[in-house]
């Protein structure tokens, strides 16, 4: 959803922020800019297009050793020439980058149209380097001018701004994420640490209120109030080759590949030797004695990852509800103090999951934060937060991150029965055991798929079908959305019960159906799949290698290693993903950055 860059240094940066741009291109990819302090004054090139069009235009012209760029998905004016960032003010000495939304940008630019401001786009963020400009023209020095604007501004945001006459880059956020990257003297700025990780893994994570100086010798950072803080140097574990394709056609595609490592290192640690407990060093035992209920808050795929785990709480005798968070945040349930919500986010600044987290807060829930993002802004608010190790994620369609957000929920799921309930579950032993075998699992779905052939025969259809019960209904949802996310066919995921109150009448011979099995309910799913059969549909199962019922009775079968069947969703799923991927590539799809979407979806 929009990234932005920044880069000091004491040689030209135009190459570093066009490689952080690249590296930022899943946040948005419809058009690109950059802009530098040089020798001249500010010089700014931008264009429609991905970053590569982007790259073929810059030239010497902007060399210098101040920078800002932008890739961005739009949310205000099209994605033209002119409303890609930078934007600039009246004079030509202000240039800005901004990632998030300013609400009140409307007023504000009547306001300073009306003052004779020219504007020469249609977006938002036009309104601050006028605001700078303004600011500026009444006599302020330059930071108390970018102070004094963004104080003006309502919404959310982070933004860089070059002014000509300075020695360095402001920046600041405000409900957007922005990072700080410190290598020697040179320091980055970016909405996400991939963006500079084959530079540096010295991260600085800023607060909301932050504003920085980023010069060509070092940073100091101020809070809202002006008073220098130290926000500390982290050093993140995320190297720069896991931010890379490594010979993989799309990143998608390694990501997939990844997960038998992902899910290692999800669990690592976090099962005790003897397969009888969970070890989660900041959840001991007890630590969720008093809450009585738990709500999952969540959007896209990891609201899929949190109806999965709502599915196994219930199943313990855990009340547990998942809501997508854009509709918690406008009509929020009830909650207490005995309520654990739990936002579960691979970015950590997913708006809708940070706005419904807020709402829970402070109606008093206690809050934990289950994301891959260490540093991200719903680990920083929520009362506790569990990471899920993942790694980096490039590809916009998530993966790896969904089966990793499945085995550490499991975990905390192990956690949360003993606590609520008095006692652990009934199978915690097996279930752990499963989760430590998960990885291998994975890998000999990875290797043993037949899923590429498949694609073939089911990449031309009126529509798909996707259904499931239990757990695998959140894997029949997922297996819709990856497909219709990065095919572009459409596809829609049911509770396999559901079919026959309306959708079954979509259904023909041109209609496959995916059904998935977990080993639990398979009855009542048999006799789904019957009812679509009946109208001519091709049925593919995704079920154990051992579930002869299940085998024998459908055209075809995408098979995975039995385990056990609370987990067996984690297994059906990578096979859809593949089925996805596979009917993505033969379309030529742009799978790792499908139309209209983007990583991180940083607007409400
Ligand atoms: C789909 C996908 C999205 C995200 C959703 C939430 O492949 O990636 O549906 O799952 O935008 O993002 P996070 O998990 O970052 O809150």
């Amino acid at each position: 959803m929009c990234g932005i860059t920044a880069c000091a240094g004491s040689d030209d940066v135009v190459d570093a922020v066009l490689t952080g741009l690249k590296n930022l291109e899943y946040r948005g990819y419809d058009s690109a800019g950059v802009a530098t302090l040089t020798e001249e004054g500010i010089g700014v090139h931008k264009r429609e297009g991905g970053i590569d069009r982007l790259v073929d235009v810059v030239d010497d012209s902007i060399a210098g050793r101040l920078g800002i760029g932008h890739t961005r998905w739009s949310t205000h004016g099209a994605p033209t020439d002119e409303n890609a960032h930078p934007h600039t003010d009246c004079t030509g000495s202000v240039a800005v980058v901004h990632n998030g939304i300013i609400e009140n940008y409307d007023e504000l630019r009547g306001e300073l149209s009306a003052a004779g401001h020219l504007f020469t786009s249609e977006t938002d963020t036009e309104v601050v380097p006028h605001l700078i400009e303004a600011e500026l023209a009444a006599g302020h020095e330059p930071e108390a001018a970018f102070r004094r604007a963004i104080d003006r501004l309502e919404g959310s945001y982070a933004i860089a701004a070059l002014i000509d006459g300075t020695d360095a880059i402001l920046a600041t956020r405000r409900g957007s994420p922005l990072v700080l990257g410190v290598d020697g003297d040179r320091r980055f700025l970016a909405s996400d640490v991939p963006s500079f990780l084959e530079f540096t893994s010295r991260v600085v994570y800023l607060h909301d209120g932050d504003v920085v100086r980023l010069a060509t010798d070092g940073h100091e950072v101020t809070d809202a109030d002006g008073d220098p803080v130290d926000r500390g140097i982290d050093t993140v574990d995320w190297g720069s080759e896991d931010a890379e394709r490594d010979g993989y056609d799309h990143y998608m595609r390694k990501e997939i590949s990844e997960q038998p490592d992902a899910l290692e290192r999800a669990v690592r640690g976090r099962i005790a030797d003897d397969d009888r407990d969970v070890v989660l060093e900041d959840f001991p035992p007890g630590t969720f004695d008093g809450i009585s209920e738990v709500h999952f808050l969540s959007c896209g795929t990891s609201h899929h990852a949190s109806l999965y785990a709502r599915q196994l709480l219930c199943d313990r005798g855990v009340p547990a509800h998942a809501f997508t968070a854009g509709e918690y945040a406008t009509t929020p349930a009830p909650v207490s103090e005995e309520t654990l919500v739990v936002a579960v986010t691979q970015s950590g600044e997913t708006a809708d999951t940070l706005a419904s987290l807020r709402h829970a807060d402070a109606a008093g829930a206690r809050t934990l934060a289950v994301t891959n993002v260490v540093g991200s802004t719903a680990a920083r608010e929520a009362d506790d937060a569990l990471f899920i190790r993942a790694g980096p994620e490039i590809g916009v369609a998530a993966t790896k991150t969904f089966s990793s957000q499945v085995a550490v929920l499991a975990l905390l799921v192990e956690r949360l029965t003993e606590d609520v309930t008095g006692t652990p579950s009934d199978d915690r032993e097996g279930m752990l055991s499963a989760l430590r075998a998960l990885p291998s699992h994975v890998g000999r779905v990875l290797e043993e798929s037949t899923a590429a052939s498949l694609a073939g025969r089911y990449g031309e259809a009126d529509g798909r079908f996707f259904i499931g019960r239990g757990v695998a209904y959140p894997v029949a949802r997922e297996g819709a959305l990856k497909f219709k996310e990065i095919t572009y066919e459409h596809a829609e995921g049911f509770a396999a019960g559901e079919l026959k109150h309306g959708p079954l009448a979509l259904v023909t011979r041109d209609t496959p159906v995916f059904a998935v099995f977990s080993g639990r309910h398979d009855t009542k799913t048999l006799n789904n799949v019957e009812e679509v059969r009946s109208r001519g549909a091709p049925v593919v199962a995704v079920a154990s290698e051992r579930n002869d019922r299940v085998l024998e009775s459908v055209d075809e079968c995408l098979a995975v290693p039995e385990t056990h069947p609370d987990l067996l969703g984690v297994l059906a799923n990578v096979q859809l993903q593949l089925v996805s991927y596979h009917v993505a590539d033969l379309l030529d799809r742009s799978i790792d950055k499908p139309r209209n979407l983007a990583k991180s979806v940083t607007v409400e």
